[in-house]
């Protein structure tokens, strides 16, 4: 893979951290990229997107940033499996799956019911053609997994203080790019806000390297999940579990996090019609392809709130978290949905509701 980072900025700008917190090399800097066509149909001359559909290679998206220091303490603890959490058409699950199989860890994955999509149905199939062991969230009783000691266990989401570290390292990311001209520093940054990892982290690194930039979450599930409280608290969480080795930084105040309520839809992975128009003009006008659950309505939220503001001169950045690798080459030929176990058969049994 090209570009893959050495060592993170984290561990530059944080010497003692390199011997405290585990890191393995999965990712690369992501572009910074003008959207001049989508900017000028929005009436927005300094809209930006950050290009983390292109992380990595074998899969993008917000996830590998995280696996980045998760998976290493996996490996570094000798563990053998891991075993992780997220609903049928889990991105993260997928990519948690990929990047343990490359590392010969085996994976587990527990799974909860979402909206039946045609996504879904291709993520359970892809979970199944790379070899993960599959378990309902109901058939779940992790007593009875064996070799429990072996399992490393991974959060929903990735989302834990070590996996938000992976968003604390974008925010430097971003910094170094502003400082060498590649975009202005955007006033605003919208993400999408679902297991709160990614926004923690921005949060967070955004105060630890100095930049302005205000962080709009955007959020894709329950409210009991996803709030203002929950990021600020997630934040606080990874920033304990290094401050001791950050020489002295005061400790930042998570005042003033904002998250924004009014695009999730009726609930977590439903299809909404705003949402499926932000893919569609990103499409149309930037040629990239965002998704239903996260993407669609970040950008959905972005395009509702700068309508309401007057914002045609602020740097805006749009940070797309969505793969954009192919995933085609992952799909074992000839497998359908009865290798799955009997328990998520009706994910292709019953109609499909939204097939976009
Ligand atoms: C494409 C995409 N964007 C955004 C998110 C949300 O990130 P987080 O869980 O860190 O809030 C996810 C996964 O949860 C995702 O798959």
């Amino acid at each position: 893979m090209s570009n893959i980072r050495k060592e993170p900025l984290l561990f530059q700008e944080f010497p003692k951290l390199k011997k405290h917190i585990p890191w393995m090399p999965l990712t690369r800097v992501t572009p910074v990229q003008k959207c001049e066509k989508l900017g000028e149909m929005l009436g927005l001359n300094e809209l930006w997107v950050k290009r983390d559909d292109m992380t990595t290679d074998i899969y993008g998206g917000n996830k590998p940033r995280k696996l980045e220091f998760v998976l290493a303490e996996a490996l570094q603890q000798k563990k053998s499996k891991v075993i992780t959490y997220g609903g049928t058409g889990s991105n993260h699950c997928l990519a948690t799956l990929l990047f343990a199989k490359k590392y010969g860890l085996e994976t587990i994955l527990v799974l909860w019911d979402q909206p039946i999509t045609a996504h879904v149905q291709r993520q359970l199939l892809l979970f199944k053609s790379l070899g993960a062991q599959l378990i309902h969230l109901n058939e779940f009783d992790y007593s009875k997994l064996p070799d429990q000691d072996k399992i490393y266990n991974i959060g929903p989401g990735g989302t834990s203080p070590l996996g938000i570290l992976g968003y604390v390292e974008a925010a430097l990311e971003l910094k170094k790019q502003v400082d060498e001209g590649l975009m202005p520093e955007p006033e605003l940054i919208f993400v999408a806000a679902g297991s709160l990892g990614t926004q923690a982290g921005l949060e967070l690194g955004i105060r630890l390297c100095g930049l302005r930039s205000k962080v709009m979450g955007v959020r894709v599930t329950a409210k009991e999940f996803a709030n203002a409280d929950l990021v600020a608290t997630y934040a606080k969480e990874s920033y304990a579990l290094i401050k001791e080795h950050l020489g002295g930084v005061p400790e930042p105040d998570f005042k003033g996090v904002t998250v924004l309520d009014d695009y999730a839809g009726a609930e977590y992975g439903a299809v909404t019609q705003e949402g499926l128009a932000a893919i569609e003009l990103m499409k149309k006008y930037e040629g990239i392809q965002l998704e239903t659950t996260y993407t669609g309505k970040t950008l959905a939220g972005l395009i509702d709130y700068t309508k309401k503001h007057d914002l045609k001169d602020t740097p805006i950045l749009f940070w797309n978290t969505y793969n954009s690798v192919n995933l085609s080459k992952y799909m074992k030929r000839g497998i359908t949905y009865k290798d799955l176990p009997e328990v998520f058969h009706k994910n292709f049994e019953e109609d499909l509701l939204h097939k976009k």
